[in-house]
């Protein structure tokens, strides 16, 4: 059994989804269930005896303890997080309270539980980090990509939670020799993907008639990969990563916001074409720019490449063609996401 913390989220639910298409292993999935956490992700999975869903908080120390005492899982996965870099600049309590406080408390918790353990279930015990590209800072165009060597320089308060929370999983193997990995993912897409990040949130607005926003320039740069890929990166990492290393996982995939917007937009006018015959790009509007916007992203990925043997199964054409196909037919997870608190941020961020 494994211990999936942020299972409820974007690629929490995909992990979990993909883990038991591929493996009868079961998975208790501890979720907070914020405005980020959708249990419609999981619906395919009602009623299966492997899923074990337990709405709590990572910062509630006994319930950690109560949850790894009764189902004694060989490892730890930790999604759960706040994520998104806008809302932390409005707000960076709750980034500092889950990223840093959360994370702490998972890592005091697995090793009370795991010095415990009988010594064969202690060398196969592993705690996986899961973590971003966000906390090496940003690159200028000519920069080489973020290799695992490259100094943290995080910019954001969400980039800075989670640089802060890669040092304590750092500090939890170097000093109590606790059996953890960490990786460092780049920006991903793809189904159940909460429409206040840059893709799906220009889906829906494309459809909606709205402004599609583009902050400043419009040139920053992210390197995108599927969120599959990244679900079996984790397997790996997972089953063969080295204690105590950090991976690097990213797609090769190197592209302008604007023309991930353009993208998006040539993509629905071929499959859902506006009434009036206009193209999408219409909508595109230049807005203000994101306060310390990091220019740009891209993962030096060879070394998880050449140890463990993963390269991405999707190409950024391939994959945003999946994604905006699975958004024009899911609409009913659509709307069941965009609640009145959906709403809220909507107006707090763009204007009514
Ligand atoms: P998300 O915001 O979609 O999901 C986060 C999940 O964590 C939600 O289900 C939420 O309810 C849950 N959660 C939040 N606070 C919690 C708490 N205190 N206790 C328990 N559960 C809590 O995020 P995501 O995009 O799925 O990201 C998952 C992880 O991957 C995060 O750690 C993030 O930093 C990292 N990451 C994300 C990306 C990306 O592009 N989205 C890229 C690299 C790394
Ligand atoms: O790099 C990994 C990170 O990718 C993860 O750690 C984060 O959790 C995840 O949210 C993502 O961060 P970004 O800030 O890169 O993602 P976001 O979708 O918010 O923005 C992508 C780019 O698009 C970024 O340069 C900002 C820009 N953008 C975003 C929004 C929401 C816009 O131009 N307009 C928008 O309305």
């Amino acid at each position: 059994m494994i211990l999936v913390t942020g299972g409820a989220g974007f690629i929490g639910g995909n992990f979990v989804l993909d883990w038991l298409a591929q493996s009868n292993e079961p998975v208790i999935n501890l979720d907070k269930l914020t405005y980020a956490g959708n249990l419609d992700t999981l619906k395919s999975l009602d009623g299966d005896a492997r899923h074990i869903f337990v709405c709590g908080d990572i910062c509630d120390r006994a319930l950690l303890i109560k949850l790894l005492a009764e189902y004694t899982p060989r490892a730890v996965i930790n999604f759960a997080a706040e994520s998104h870099v806008d809302r932390s600049i409005h707000g960076p309590g709750d980034f500092i309270q889950t990223n840093v406080l959360g994370t702490f408390n998972l890592l005091e918790a697995a090793r009370a539980y795991w010095v415990k353990l009988p010594a064969n279930e202690k060398a196969a015990f592993r705690f996986l980090h899961v973590s971003t590209d966000e906390v090496y800072g940003t690159l200028e165009e000519q920069d080489p990509p973020f290799a695992e060597t490259k100094a943290y320089e995080p910019n954001s308060p969400y980039s800075a939670s989670k640089a802060a929370s890669d040092h304590l999983v750092r500090a939890w193997y170097q000093t109590y020799g606790l059996p953890v990995l960490t990786t460092n993912c780049s920006n991903n897409y793809g189904p159940y993907h909460f429409p206040e990040k840059l893709i799906p949130l220009v889906i829906l607005k494309a459809l909606d008639g709205k402004p599609l926003p583009i902050y400043g320039d419009g040139q920053q740069v992210r390197d995108w990969l599927y969120v599959n890929d990244h679900c079996r990166a984790i397997r790996c990492v997972l089953e063969a990563g080295k204690l105590g290393e950090t991976y690097n996982i990213g797609g090769h995939n190197e592209i302008a916001n604007l023309d991930v917007v353009k993208k998006i937009c040539e993509l629905l006018d071929a499959l859902r074409p506006r009434k009036d015959g206009e193209p999408y790009s219409k909508q595109i509007s230049f807005v203000q720019d994101r306060p310390g916007h990091d220019r740009r992203y891209a993962i030096d990925a060879r070394k998880l490449e050449q140890e463990l043997g993963w390269t991405p199964a999707e190409t950024f054409e391939t994959g945003i063609q999946k994604t905006v196909a699975w958004y024009l037919s899911n609409q009913e997870w659509v709307q069941n996401v965009t609640s009145g608190a959906y709403r809220e941020w909507m107006n707090k961020q763009y204007g009514a």
